[in-house]
């Protein structure tokens, strides 16, 4: 069946076959009502610039301010429509400016809806990224709070998830910050990439006319225009799969601290416990209280990972230039930004609400514990390393109960440094608990338990911070500038700073 393709920016009254407009367009117009805010500012800018070179008139760029100022209004509230007969939102704006402007009619110069739809994906993608980058520091700032409170709370630190040597909670939450410091690292860089403007590379060879490039991106509050209208062009999808490679660096961070909070939080270790509040039940078994938002946290991260991949696979194989390919990254890359959003703002809870047993991590802390220490006692008195740990292994395989304590002794009197066990038939508890804070303070290398330098820690989270609010601050007071007033690009409550579910 054939339709028309009327009301598409490319009508030239040929008909377009049904079961084709169904498939091309997809839910292509859905998604991008979660753009139209940030087409509409891409849109302002380059009217804007167009004036500037006179190719518009002053009082086509009234026009044109006054409906685009009118969208976006609608799109902030969330009322602006896209048909699926408009194909995209881009068509849409264009016709809601056409509908109530003259001048609607001379938007599209200089412009493809290439380059229109990499401009409102970057005016959104750095506004998301400024988001993340502040969520990933709420955790990060949660992380060093309840390494702080925790700092010198023994509990054994595990290799294959077996015992393996003694540590402290402050440890492993001072960790899992460093971690997501470095992820931020690979978002900051993203966003550096995104804060680029694609706009006048219109289908990626340029347009005759005298485009001012660098008006258009210092009006949008970039850091400058992506120079070759060819590489701005094969940006798209590119420039996607970059940011979810880097998302899923922070979700695989994220995964992994869910998936030890599991561990930590069985009834069986009972390290912590996650407050009934974070926890859901069982429609069988009443007793039960189940972490279900760290098991999400957990599955999603496999679900960023997979569509970091999905856009990847549909980049890699497309020669120079636009390719309706490309309209199947937006929905990657929009629900990977929403999804680590979520991921952030459930684990700043857990942690924020985390309930610390502390008896239960010094029952967790055994003889064996102190092995290898008890090898580096030997050491510190001459032996060579090799010796000293078939020494202490010999002490341990045997495996009864008096050998373990034999163990232990030598690691206590490593601890110690006077070569006085305090053990005598078997381990108590509160010796054990002594042992492990004494060996922390035999470990005197950078990093170390005892040695996290949180303050420093916290310097350099204040610093990102600082970096990320003032890079977003720049990019606002460009829009308001533009606009004449506040823009809100992003409506997703997920990348809502603070605010929005889970926050
Ligand atoms: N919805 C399309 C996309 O996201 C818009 C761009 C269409 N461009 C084109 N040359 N057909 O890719």
């Amino acid at each position: 069946m054939a339709s028309s393709s009327g009301g598409k920016l490319w009508d030239k009254s040929e008909p377009l076959d049904a079961l084709i407009e169904r498939f091309t367009v997809g839910d292509d117009y859905r998604l991008d009502s979660a753009l139209v805010a940030a087409d509409c500012v891409a849109s302002l800018a380059h009217a804007t610039m167009l004036a500037a070179i006179d190719v518009l008139t002053p009082g086509d760029l009234e026009e044109l301010r006054g409906g685009l100022l009118a969208a976006l209004e609608q799109a902030e509230a969330g009322t602006f429509v896209i048909e699926r007969a408009d194909e995209d939102g881009h068509t849409a704006l264009e016709r809601f400016l056409t509908r109530h402007t003259a001048a609607g009619a001379r938007i599209h110069t200089g412009r493809s809806r290439n380059d229109q739809v990499m401009a409102a994906l970057r005016v959104y993608g750095r506004d998301a990224l400024a988001a993340l980058q502040g969520l990933v520091l709420d955790l990060v700032d949660a992380l060093l709070g309840f390494a702080a409170e925790h700092e010198w709370c023994s509990m054994p630190g595990r290799t294959h998830t077996q015992i393996a040597m003694p540590s402290t909670l402050g440890l492993w939450a001072a960790a899992f910050a460093e971690e997501l410091l470095d992820d931020l690292a690979l978002l900051d860089t993203c966003y550096r990439l995104t804060n680029r403007s694609p706009l006048g590379s219109a289908a990626g060879y340029g347009a005759p006319l005298p485009l001012d490039r660098e008006q258009v991106a210092a009006l949008l509050g970039c850091d400058g225009p992506v120079h070759n209208v060819l590489a701005a062009a094969n940006s798209r999808g590119k420039l996607e799969a970059v940011t979810l490679d880097a998302l899923d660096q922070v979700a695989l961070s994220l995964s992994r601290l869910a998936q030890d909070l599991i561990l930590f939080s069985l009834p069986e270790l009972g390290y912590v416990t996650l407050p009934v509040e974070l926890c859901t039940g069982s429609s069988i078994m009443p007793h039960k209280r189940n972490p279900d938002g760290l098991e999400l946290v957990r599955a999603r991260a496999a679900t960023v990972s997979g569509l970091a991949g999905a856009v990847k696979g549909i980049v890699r194989n497309l020669p120079s230039g636009y390719h309706r390919d490309l309209q199947e990254t937006k929905r990657p890359y929009l629900q990977a930004l929403e999804t680590v959003a979520g991921q952030l703002k459930v684990m700043r809870l857990t942690v924020d609400r985390l309930q610390v047993r502390e008896e239960a991590l010094a029952r967790a802390l055994t003889p064996e514990l102190f092995a290898t220490d008890g090898a580096f006692a030997l050491v510190q008195g001459g032996m060579a390393f090799r010796d000293a740990y078939r020494a202490a292994a010999g002490a341990g395989v045997a495996g009864s109960a008096p050998e373990r304590g034999d163990l232990h002794t030598e690691a206590a009197a490593s601890a110690r440094r006077t070569g006085a066990g305090a053990v005598g038939e078997g381990p108590e508890r509160d010796d054990l608990r002594a042992d492990a804070e004494q060996a922390m303070a035999l470990r005197t290398s950078t990093g170390t338990a005892g040695n996290l330098d949180l303050p420093g820690c916290r310097r350099r989270s204040a610093v990102e911070r600082r970096r990320v609010d003032g890079a977003a601050a720049r990019v606002g007071a460009a829009l308001v500038r533009l606009a004449g007033r506040p823009v809100q690009v992003c409506r997703s409550a997920w990348l809502a700073p603070r605010e929005g579910p889970g926050a």
